[in-house]
């Protein structure tokens, strides 16, 4: 075994060299940012590679989130899952906006559509589901139930580069959907997120709220901010958006292989897979929250860093939301471990590092 430290993951990076050419040309032009030629042509291609109309790429997926709830002009409840990262629960604070735990299906790790109309009232204004680790949410109910209340929906798909549903890519359903390009994501420009609606104007709007809510004359026509992807930052994503394809075939082999080895010891449970899945992850539920630090523990002796992830869930985070139960995510939070999945991670040393799970549990 390797005496480097493993952890739970790395960047697909595309050779240095790929990264460079691209950045002699932003030092030959002069334009850093601005909506400049790179963006432009990231945001092409990448439209290209995951057949959706268009994309908005913009400077993270936080900020992503946050452009999504000002387009639609959301004041009020916002009802959202509580097993995520604090930036879907953050980013619906930050717009001044109200978020409204309901709990998850403990299996697909998702929002639990049973429970949404429950916390629905007077003050619901939209629904903001994750499609968590890639893996899509139940798209026809929450559409429904959105279409019945006349709510608006939008995806938080930071997970989700990749994904198909029903034959469409992920990022076209709902109003809106926000992912992240984070240096840990499926694609990555180091720091970046991208916005997608198949809602022209709605499109078009977004593009000015990335950039301060000017229109093509420097009028100011809605609410903006500074949302813009860089160049340097658009050299990278379409650097790596080449070894896109060929990072998740890897992902999605290495997941296949750590569950064909963990799933001979039943007592560990796998996320539910809803037609389809980026792989960008592998979670495991343990039966106790003992049996997780225990692994964990065993893990780390061999310098070997899984995350628990997400934990501990959003509604917890008493500071900034009153506590609201939903035992599901609770529960599924305290048991869940992301093992190391990269591009550069092994096979021999996936099927190590399932070895010490198995010995351990
Ligand atoms: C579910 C989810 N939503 C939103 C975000 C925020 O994305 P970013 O880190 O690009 O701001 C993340 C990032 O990890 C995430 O996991």
């Amino acid at each position: 075994m390797d005496k480097k430290n493993i952890y739970v993951t790395m960047p697909t990076l595309a050779p240095l060299s790929d990264v460079t050419k691209l950045l002699e040309g932003v030092w030959k032009r002069g334009i850093m940012t601005h909506n400049g030629p790179l963006v432009q042509e990231f945001e092409k291609k990448i439209a290209e590679f995951l057949h959706v109309k268009n994309m908005v790429a913009v400077a993270n997926g936080t900020v992503a989130i946050q452009m999504a709830i000002r387009a639609l002009e959301l004041k009020g409840e916002i009802i959202t899952t509580p097993f995520t990262f604090i930036a879907t629960v953050s980013s619906i604070i930050w717009e001044g906006c109200t978020p409204v735990f309901v709990d998850i299906d403990k299996e697909t790790l998702n929002i639990d559509p049973e429970k949404i109309e429950e916390r629905i009232n007077k003050h619901t204004v939209a629904i903001m589901p994750v499609h968590v680790f890639g893996n899509p949410c139940n798209i026809e109910s929450i559409g429904a139930i959105a279409a019945k209340h006349n709510l608006k929906v939008i995806y938080d798909a930071a997970h989700a580069v990749g994904v198909t549903y029903n034959g469409k890519n992920i990022f076209e359903y709902g109003d809106i959907s926000a992912t992240s390009f984070h240096a840990t994501k499926m694609l990555n420009t180091a720091e970046g997120g991208g916005c997608v609606s198949v809602d022209d104007e709605l499109h078009e709007k977004l593009k000015r709220i990335r950039f301060f809510g000017f229109d093509d004359n420097k009028d100011v026509i809605d609410d903006g901010f500074n949302g813009k992807m860089t160049e340097v930052h658009a050299a990278v994503g379409l650097a790596n958006l080449a070894y896109l394809q060929a990072a998740l075939d890897d992902r999605k082999r290495k997941y296949l292989l750590y569950r064909e080895i963990l799933s001979s010891n039943s007592d560990l449970q796998f996320q539910k897979i809803n037609q389809d899945c980026n792989y960008s992850y592998f979670p495991v539920i343990f039966s106790s929250e003992n049996a997780l630090l225990k692994v964990e523990k065993a893990l780390n002796s061999h310098g070997i860093f899984p995350r628990r992830y997400f934990y501990p869930s959003v509604n917890t985070f008493n500071k900034i939301v009153p506590y609201f139960p939903c035992c599901q995510s609770e529960d599924v939070s305290r048991r869940i471990l992301c093992l190391p999945l990269y591009y550069d991670l092994t096979e021999s040393q996936v099927e190590f590092i399932a070895d010490v799970v198995l010995k351990t549990v």
